[in-house]
């Protein structure tokens, strides 16, 4: 079987299957080419450039069986496929990850990929991704902000490990740093750049949503008081921790709503994307600490 024939063929068994897109694809078609492209080690580029050479190349015996296997996880049992690989894409970049954390897709990744403009405007010394999980958006920034010294903070041991593994694969041990912490309580000094996803998801929202999500470590989904507790107290604490340029930048979904009706005076920037996401805000030390909420 050629490479192409066994994307089709899976593609219709994603799509006879009827699983929930939301780790890194939106259809069955992208969802397929991830599988087989991860599982024979071949670039995404590659392909564009030499559609013919890919397409008509033999999947062997050994390869094939593999990827059945990994199919039916995905099928059987709802696995994101990024679990099963032990990869994923975030910011052009590959992560390691595995059921740890949670798997990368923060609209924020278009922030990194224009180096944050116009938000801050000379690249930033101390950075901070607080709430890491994988440590993408750090490590990510990290690569944007080549003299930034960054630390990645989690509450999570077992995140921070995963994340080790990243700041290894991306070979910035020398600038990046792992701390864990409960939000700021473990951490010193004051950051230029403070971003964070953080949990935002109340226990209802959790409890509904598609089996797909509860492959994901619960403690990277899960925030009380609607999903808004998390992003409170980050709001609340963040000003003793931002230099004072500082730029605190938090994503909070589709939960953004519900802070803005409820604080309806707290002066952020909610951001647009042209790559799609919602839910993102900005707010500059100087503005937080001036504002009456
Ligand atoms: C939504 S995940 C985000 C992971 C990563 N930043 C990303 O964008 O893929 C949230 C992360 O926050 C961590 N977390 C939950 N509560 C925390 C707390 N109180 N302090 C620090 N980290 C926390 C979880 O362990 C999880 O890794």
């Amino acid at each position: 079987m050629n490479i192409l024939n066994c994307v089709e063929q899976l593609c219709s068994c994603f799509e006879q299957a009827d699983l929930y897109y939301g780790h890194g694809t939106d259809n069955p078609w992208d969802e397929a080419v991830y599988l087989v492209f991860t599982v024979l080690d071949i670039a995404f580029e590659q392909a564009e450039a030499d559609t013919k050479a890919i397409e008509s190349r033999e999947v062997s015996e050994t390869d094939l069986q593999h990827i059945q296997a990994l199919a039916e996880q995905r099928i059987n049992q709802r696995v994101p496929i990024a679990y099963l690989v032990k990869q994923a894409w975030f910011a052009g970049l590959p992560f390691y990850v595995d059921e740890r954390v949670l798997i990368p897709r923060s609209p924020i990744a278009e922030l990194i990929l224009h180096q944050y403009e116009p938000l801050i405007s000379t690249p930033p010394a101390r950075v901070l991704d607080l709430c890491t999980g994988s440590g993408c958006i750090g490590l990510a920034t990290a690569l944007v902000f080549p003299s930034a010294q960054v630390d990645l903070a989690d509450i999570s041991g077992e995140a921070l490990k995963v994340a080790q593994i990243n700041i290894s694969r991306h070979a910035v041990q020398d600038r990046v740093n792992t701390v864990e912490s409960d939000l700021f309580s473990g951490l010193q000094g004051t950051y230029d750049l403070i971003v964070s996803n953080p949990p935002y998801v109340s226990a209802d929202e959790v409890a509904a949503l598609p089996t797909e999500y509860h492959h994901e470590p619960e403690l990277g989904l899960l925030s009380d008081d609607d999903g808004l507790a998390i992003p409170l107290r980050i709001l609340r604490e963040a000003p003793a921790y931002l230099s004072e340029q500082g730029m605190l930048i938090v994503e909070l979904g589709y939960s953004w709503e519900l802070l803005a009706d409820r604080y309806p005076d707290l002066p952020v920037l909610w951001l647009d994307f042209d790559s799609g996401g919602e839910g993102v805000f900005a707010i500059s030390r100087d503005a937080l600490i001036r504002a009456v909420w």
